[in-house]
């Protein structure tokens, strides 16, 4: 392992050139989508498939050694001069919510991809090879299972996740055995934690911070952690003009109890936020009491325990409410991440590259999760937030980065990958 920093002549690289180039790639992938008139890209759909097509071929004009792996993450390799050397990761993820914006994890693969290409133009050697990953699958909507792409790669896929369902009953393995993936290939995925030097992940911040503060980007600490719980909630369907109310079962009415109880109990301390991102009442009609209503649970905090302590009280209130309704309640949780840290090391490397481009390098943690939560434990990680406008908003077409500040996030991400050892 290299102890000098190799001899680097920080390469010039015009201003403005990397953000005017993100906001155009970005652009241009967001022009495959699911719908009209806005962006859905969901995992493995054709849309996606054409964005990681796009993807590997501009890692391939950029002189990255390319591939499409197993679970459809598109990975290109800078690779270094030194033999046997070991790899940095930069990445994020290209699959989108519904409706979604164009940079939530684009912003950070187009930043690791700018800058890719400007140390080829560069002839810019490093001591470890620099491994773009543009990961598949972190939203975790088709399969309600996030960071797919990110831990086969971190070596933390859950296997069982094979067999979990998209909405059209599908599972996870026959879509990927439909696109052509052998699932015994996916274990092979799996980095070793002595071949890498570090992640780093460049991502909007998705949230109002540094827009308050006026400043163009900030250094992560933390990333929450988080709980996701799919809720069905079963009563007895009836006529909705001759059934009293007094005798009614009403899945969709104890569903709505259960949605305010939620909100109460994440209402109650700081730090914690609950959310139910989809409430439905599947074949509802406007004249039949709803037998059956389903809801999803997303619990976070930047402390584990005060996660846990809400999860248990919101999982007991929704017994009781639907013990006191005369309804049953099935429960299944769907994915859990725990609350992790940024290494200090990267932090403070992000921090003085932040001051060497005359920003005041604020530390902020995340209320979003990020496929950087899967290295935490197998490598030192670090993240870089990037302002949104339009106060922040995010998940939501609204969703807005200037080119200058995209700018700034990529010359800072070359300077950190410039100052590491
Ligand atoms: O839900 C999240 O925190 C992220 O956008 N996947
Ligand atoms: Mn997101
Ligand atoms: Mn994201």
């Amino acid at each position: 392992m290299m102890t000098e920093p190799m001899q680097r002549a920080t390469p010039a690289a015009s201003s403005g050139m990397f953000g005017a180039r993100i906001l155009e790639l970005a652009d241009r992938l967001a022009t495959h989508s699911e719908m009209t008139g806005g962006l859905t890209c969901t995992y493995l759909s054709p849309a996606h498939r054409a964005v990681a097509k796009e993807l590997q071929e501009l890692m391939q004009k950029a002189g990255l050694d390319t591939t499409i792996d197993a679970v459809g993450n598109v990975i290109g390799r800078y690779r270094s001069v030194v033999p046997g050397a070991k790899a940095l990761i930069v990445g994020s993820h290209y699959d989108t919510v519904v409706n979604a914006g164009r940079y939530d994890g684009r912003l950070g693969i187009l930043s690791a991809l700018v800058v890719a290409e400007h140390l080829q133009r560069a002839g810019q050697a490093l001591p470890f090879h620099l491994d773009v990953i543009a990961f598949a699958e972190e939203e975790g909507v088709r399969f309600s299972a996030p960071y797919i792409g990110s831990s086969a790669v971190a070596g933390r896929l859950d296997q069982t996740l094979l067999q979990r369902c998209d909405a059209k009953g599908m599972s996870l393995a026959d879509a990927l055995q439909e696109v052509g993936t052998r699932l015994e290939d996916i274990a092979a995925l799996a980095r070793r934690s002595q071949d890498l030097i570090g992640y780093l992940e460049v991502h909007i911040e998705q949230g109002p911070v540094l827009l308050d503060r006026n400043l163009p980007a900030g250094v992560v600490t933390a990333i929450a952690g988080c709980a996701r719980h799919q809720v069905t909630v079963h009563g007895r369907a009836g006529h909705a003009g001759t059934v009293p109310m007094a005798l009614r079962q009403d899945a969709a009415a104890a569903a709505a109890e259960m949605v305010l109880a939620l909100e109460r109990r994440c209402n109650a301390e700081p730090g914690l936020v609950g959310t139910v991102g989809k409430l439905a009442v599947p074949g509802g009609a406007i004249n039949v009491i709803p037998a059956r209503c389903e809801l999803t649970l997303d619990i976070r905090a930047g402390e584990d325990a005060v996660r846990a302590a809400a999860e248990r009280d919101v999982l007991a209130e929704i017994a009781r409410i639907a013990a006191r309704r005369g309804v049953t309640a099935d429960v299944v949780e769907l994915s859990r991440t725990p609350a992790i840290s940024c290494a200090p090391r990267l932090q403070a490397l992000m921090a003085q590259a932040l001051a060497r481009a005359g920003v005041e390098p604020l530390h902020l943690p995340s209320g979003a999760g990020h496929d950087a939560v899967m290295f935490s434990g197998l490598t030192e990680i670090g993240m870089l937030f990037v302002r949104c406008g339009n106060g922040g908003i995010s998940h939501d077409p609204r969703e807005t980065v200037t080119a200058d500040d995209a700018d700034l996030g990529a010359r800072v991400l070359l300077d950190i990958i410039l100052s590491l050892p």
